[in-house]
């Protein structure tokens, strides 16, 4: 029997460890699996919803650590996570992702002698001003098993040095979730909009912490807007942005729909079926790419080029005339086929829980 114990702290881990935990739970007899939450995002819209829809159970901590700077944050988390360490002792903590609990997690499991298996590992933006470009790379440094959703990954790795080993090309966890999910969609009532209409999702810091930045990419989506509606679900960290920074008037009567952040399956009703994303989250290129959705990501970099290489994603920038190029661009019909990526079938987490329950002791 290997012990189990999955990490989830924030809104993209929640979409990785659905599946990984329902299939674990096909093997009781040789998976003992636990979760922890570490209450990285803790609003019910950015946490609560996912475990509901993903049929994911309560975790078995809630460390409630809540929000604050970069080092407060890893440290609370490190702090508690220790306790749940001592307390019960895994063959291996399974982490996702590349957020503050991803990093804080695997640290201090490591200095704890415990195994440490990353999903989603070796993304690498090359951009060490995003946060989660470090949180990659000190998570991958010291991870035992790697679990890479695209080759650009695998490479990357290999170059850091990590051995072949280490390393199992499995797929996408977050696409899993998309097949599971859109087998159930036409069962959870929910209106589908008309039309032609795009999608926005903002929460790099890079792109709304920085009021001029912010003002820009909403300039240049209100010029949008103008040719066709956009429904925005905004982040915590958007809407507080935009609060402090008094944008709202901006883009008030602009044809812009300001949401709370909305369910998984109420936002895939809404991206699916949508004339144009435009994005810089992470999760939703790959999303977007899987089903065949024309995407912008309003940044500079991506960590996952395979959605660029192979898919339907297309890198606007960040400002407002480079993002209303490509959109002009786009309504003149110059749009980008797209296939989906390697192993994005909906199977990773069989490829991954069937490693994890097969794994000995290679460092
Ligand atoms: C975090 C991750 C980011 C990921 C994103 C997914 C890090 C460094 N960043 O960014 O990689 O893409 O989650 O959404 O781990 N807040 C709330 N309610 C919540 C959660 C947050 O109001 O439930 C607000 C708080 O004001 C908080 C701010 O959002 O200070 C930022 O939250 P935080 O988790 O620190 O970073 P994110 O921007 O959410
Ligand atoms: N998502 C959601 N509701 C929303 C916005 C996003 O369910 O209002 C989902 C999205 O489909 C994807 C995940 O949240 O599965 C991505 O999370 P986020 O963009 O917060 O983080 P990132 O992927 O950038 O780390």
């Amino acid at each position: 029997m290997k012990r189990l114990l999955l990490v989830a702290g924030a809104r993209p881990n929640f979409v990785k460890v659905g599946p990984l935990m329902r299939e674990c739970r096909r093997h009781p007899d040789k998976v003992d699996v636990r979760l922890v939450h570490t209450g990285q995002h803790y609003d019910p819209e950015m946490s609560r919803t996912f475990f509901e829809e993903f049929g994911i159970p309560d975790p078995d901590w809630h460390l409630g650590v809540g929000s604050g700077s970069h080092a407060a944050q890893t440290a609370r988390i490190m702090t508690a996570f220790e306790e749940v360490l001592l307390g019960w002792r895994p063959d291996v903590v399974v982490v996702v992702g590349d957020v503050n609990s991803t990093l804080a997690c695997s640290v201090t499991a490591r200095k704890m002698q415990i195994r440490v298996a990353h999903v989603e590992a070796g993304l690498r933006s090359f951009d060490s001003t995003m946060p989660e470009e470090i949180n990659r790379l000190v998570t991958d440094a010291i991870s035992d098993i790697l679990f890479a959703t695209e080759k650009s990954a695998v490479d990357n790795l290999l170059r850091e040095g990590r051995s072949a080993e280490a390393i199992h090309l499995v797929g996408n966890v977050m696409i899993d979730t998309l097949h599971y999910c859109l087998t159930r969609l036409d069962d959870v009532p929910g209106k589908r909009v008309q039309g032609p209409y795009a999608v926005v999702t903002l929460h790099r810091p890079s792109n709304v912490d920085d009021a001029l930045k912010l003002r820009g990419i909403l300039d240049a989506l209100c010029v949008i807007a103008r040719d066709m509606p956009i429904h925005f679900p905004m982040h915590p960290r958007t809407r507080r942005k935009m609060e402090e920074n008094g944008l709202q008037p901006l883009i008030a009567g602009a044809g812009i729909q300001v949401l709370p952040p909305v369910s998984y399956m109420d936002f895939l009703r809404l991206w699916k079926d949508a004339t144009l994303v435009l994005t810089d989250s992470g999760g939703v290129q790959e999303e977007t790419t899987a089903l065949g959705v024309p995407c912008f990501t309003i940044r500079d970099n991506t960590e996952r080029p395979v959605t660029i290489d192979e898919g339907t994603n297309v890198l606007a920038g960040t400002t407002r005339e480079g993002i209303l190029e490509h959109y002009g661009r786009f309504r003149s019909g110059q749009t980008k086929a797209g296939r989906v990526p390697h192993l994005w079938d909906g199977k990773a987490a069989e490829r991954i829980v069937s490693v994890l329950m097969e794994s000995g002791e290679v460092r």
